[in-house]
């Protein structure tokens, strides 16, 4: 399996303390039957993770890998906060922080806490244009989703993926969160699903989240998303 956004990578955000929890997260991972994993720690105003950071972590990290012989590959990537346009504009033309994918085709892009920015379509459109899919993480986590789901669908409609995260499809994060995030994939709304894992405990927990989705849409709709998965990170 394919988990596309993890926060694995210790000292860079608010992910692992150090780098054994690192490898404890990994060794979680394998066992749930995870073989690649794209780090994603924040790149926000709070959490600058940018390139040459993420590249010296990942690379720290997946010699311990080796050393522990934990057969997982950690590919490098971002979880980009759409602080302000102007935030987005900046740091994408000085190319500070990482796309998903071999071809850097996606880009795991997420709202404030706060409330929608408006001028998401905006931005969206100007990603489109140069080749790249805004992914949207975990919209189930968001009140403004939830009391407005339209402006997520008008989103789908431009072309955005959506990614849905395992602990909310398990009830873990709210109540909630739990019903929006099960209607979302009985609505066919749901592209792929992560684990947005953050420590030992909120863990890398993706096969639990193939078990809901097959529960809720059937074998070919996780079949759909292992294939997405599988091109977000450039196998297909
Ligand atoms: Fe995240």
């Amino acid at each position: 399996m394919i988990d596309i956004h993890c926060h694995i990578l210790h000292g860079i955000d608010d992910g692992p303390q150090d780098i054994k929890e690192s490898v404890e997260m990994a060794q979680i991972a394998y066992n749930d039957g995870i073989r690649h994993i794209i780090a994603t720690p924040h790149f926000s105003a709070n959490h600058y993770s940018h390139r040459g950071l993420v590249r010296d972590k990942v690379n720290e990290l997946q010699n311990q890998l080796h050393i522990h012989n934990i057969g997982i590959t950690i590919h490098t990537g971002n979880e980009v906060r759409l602080e302000s346009p102007a935030f987005i504009e900046e740091h994408s033309r000085d190319e500070n922080f990482f796309y998903l994918g071999a071809a850097s085709q996606f880009i795991l892009l997420e709202q404030v806490w706060e409330g929608y920015c408006e001028e998401t379509p905006k931005i969206v459109k100007s990603f489109m244009k140069r080749g790249i899919t805004p992914i949207i993480p975990h919209p189930e986590r968001h009140f403004f989703f939830r009391d407005n789901p339209q402006l997520l669908i008008d989103l789908i409609n431009q072309g955005c993926l959506t990614q849905v995260t395992v602990d909310s499809l398990l009830g873990k994060n709210s109540e909630e969160t739990m019903t929006f995030s099960h209607w979302l994939i009985e609505q066919n709304y749901v592209h792929v699903i992560a684990t947005d894992a953050h420590n030992v405990r909120r863990k890398p927990n993706l096969s639990e989240g193939f078990r809901i989705v097959t529960e809720i849409a059937g074998n070919q709709r996780t079949d759909d998303i292992h294939r997405r998965l599988e091109q977000i990170i450039g196998f297909n």
